[in-house]
């Protein structure tokens, strides 16, 4: 049940409803606040295990993503800026060529939480730049503090984003957005990524963990099945056109007639009792 930790990503268990002994939900945190939480190879790899670990977990439900603070400056110094992650670690692309970034950037952690059966949550408090936005879009939903602000200024490298932002930013922001924060680099603050449904929710520093702990305590108490069964259902809304993707609703609503949690859920709604769910 212990998760994974490592001297630069570390994974604290929360539970959904201690009286009611539902579960847990985990928040994995990148620790490295003096990088503005860069992606090195070692939280890459780090990030990859507490997936694995995620997986095979049946009381952990959900996954909530977030970075850690600044460390407090020494004395005389500027105090380091809020981040979620402020992009892969620039200083190890030097030296690279294709194929040594090409085997790197295949099978990557971004994919590894993308690729997560359990709800996800970027819990975003400062810069998701570069590979720190990809991280968010990789999860299901994201909450941003007000002082927080996104882009994919890998164009200032130049570099094209390698982790997915030019496929799921356009996802979520659209084509010409896309494009927008791709070809220019530009920085978009909360407010502006709510706005064009790159962010789910903005609210200040100090409401963002109970907003989205809450959240996840919410998630984590419906059926784990279920849930697994709507990530999958929304999620081939991007890969398959609507009439097909009609046909796979088909599929999975008429499938979840075969769950106990279905049956429990709709009787307990009839009987005006709380579902007790079995997961499954
Ligand atoms: N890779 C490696 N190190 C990074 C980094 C990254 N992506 N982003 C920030 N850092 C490091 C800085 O080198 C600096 O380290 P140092 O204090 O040892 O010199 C530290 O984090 C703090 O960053 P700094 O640039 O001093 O903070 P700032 O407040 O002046 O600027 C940013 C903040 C986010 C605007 C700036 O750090 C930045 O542009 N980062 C790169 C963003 C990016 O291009 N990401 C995409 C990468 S593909």
């Amino acid at each position: 049940m212990n998760p994974p930790q490592s001297d630069v990503v570390s994974v604290e268990l929360h539970p959904i409803d201690e009286e009611k002994e539902l579960g847990h939900f985990a928040c994995m945190t990148i620790n490295r606040p003096d990088k503005l939480n860069a992606l090195n190879s070692e939280v890459m790899a780090s990030i990859k295990a507490v997936c694995a670990w995620m997986e095979e977990q049946d009381s952990v439900r959900v996954l909530v993503v977030t970075g850690a603070p600044p460390n407090p400056p020494p004395e005389g110094k500027r105090a380091k800026p809020h981040a979620f992650v402020a992009g892969a670690d620039i200083t190890e692309f030097i030296g690279a060529d294709v194929d040594s970034i090409r085997k790197r950037f295949t099978d990557n952690a971004v994919e590894a939480i993308w690729n997560l059966t359990k709800p996800t949550i970027a819990m975003v408090d400062g810069f998701a730049l570069g590979g720190g936005c990809e991280i968010a879009c990789s999860c299901d939903i994201r909450v941003s503090s007000d002082r927080s602000t996104y882009g994919t200024p890998e164009i200032n490298l130049g570099l094209i984003p390698g982790y997915g932002a030019t496929q799921r930013l356009e996802r979520l922001v659209g084509y010409g957005k896309a494009h927008e924060m791709v070809m220019t680099g530009d920085m978009v603050p909360a407010e502006e990524a709510h706005r064009i449904g790159l962010t789910n929710h903005v609210v200040s520093p100090g409401e963002l963990e109970a907003t989205v702990f809450a959240m996840a305590r919410r998630i984590g108490s419906k059926s784990s099945h279920t849930l697994a069964v709507g990530k999958r259902t929304v999620r081939a809304a991007l890969d398959v056109g609507l009439s097909e993707g009609i046909g796979v609703e088909l599929d999975e609503f008429s499938q979840i007639f075969a769950s106990e949690d279905q049956e429990i859920g709709v009787r307990a709604f009839v009987n005006r009792e709380t579902a007790e769910w079995k997961h499954r």
